[in-house]
């Protein structure tokens, strides 16, 4: 399994654009594609989510912000396998073999990124606790129900937050 993050400091690059479209179109020459949306403004989820879909079935139960709950203990801890949606829509058009899924973003996602770093900048436990959560995401994809995935696509916010620090840490190319 291969892990690229789409990174760029600026916003409106074309990052959530690229991160879609390569993964859907090497699913279509398929490979199993992970998507995972790190960013607040959720704009990857909804290429393939529309607002009252991912409202009814996706908010409470399957975004990467419940996963990010449980590093600080606020919920019970979640797996990313258990995160994991299949988009039907972008499926049913895939020719091959491939597969396209994805582990969904939460507007909240925000806070977590605040609450972390409040987390982390306190005393003596600073360095560990940041050291713990940046390796997090990197842990997380090591879930065996992630291997079948040939390849793992993170579209990250425009910003140098602690939830983008993981995402790097995780990836084998940016
Ligand atoms: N190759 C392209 N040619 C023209 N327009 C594009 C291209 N790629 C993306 N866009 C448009 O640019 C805008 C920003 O794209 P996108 O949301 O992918 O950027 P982003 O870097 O993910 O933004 P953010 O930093 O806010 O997450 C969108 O309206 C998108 O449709
Ligand atoms: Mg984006």
């Amino acid at each position: 399994m291969y892990v690229v993050s789409v990174i760029n400091y600026k916003g409106g690059v074309g990052k959530t654009t690229m991160t879609a479209n390569l993964g859907a179109e090497l699913a279509n020459r398929g490979m199993k594609v992970l998507l995972i949306d790190l960013d607040p403004q959720a704009s990857l989820t909804f290429s393939f989510y529309e607002p009252d879909d991912w409202r009814d079935r996706l908010r409470d139960e399957r975004t990467v912000k419940r996963w990010y709950d449980g590093l600080r203990g606020d919920t019970p801890a979640v797996t990313l396998g258990e995160l994991v949606v299949s988009p039907g829509p972008a499926n049913a058009q895939l020719k091959g073999a491939g597969r396209l899924d994805l582990i969904a973003s939460h507007l909240q996602l925000v806070d977590i990124d605040l609450a972390l770093a409040r987390g982390v900048a306190d005393g003596d436990e600073y360095d560990a606790e940041l050291f713990r959560v940046r390796g997090s995401l990197d842990q997380g994809l090591h879930d065996p129900a992630l291997d079948p995935y040939d390849l793992v696509l993170i579209d990250c916010p425009p910003n140098f937050n602690v939830v983008t620090q993981s995402a790097i840490i995780a990836s084998d190319h940016l």
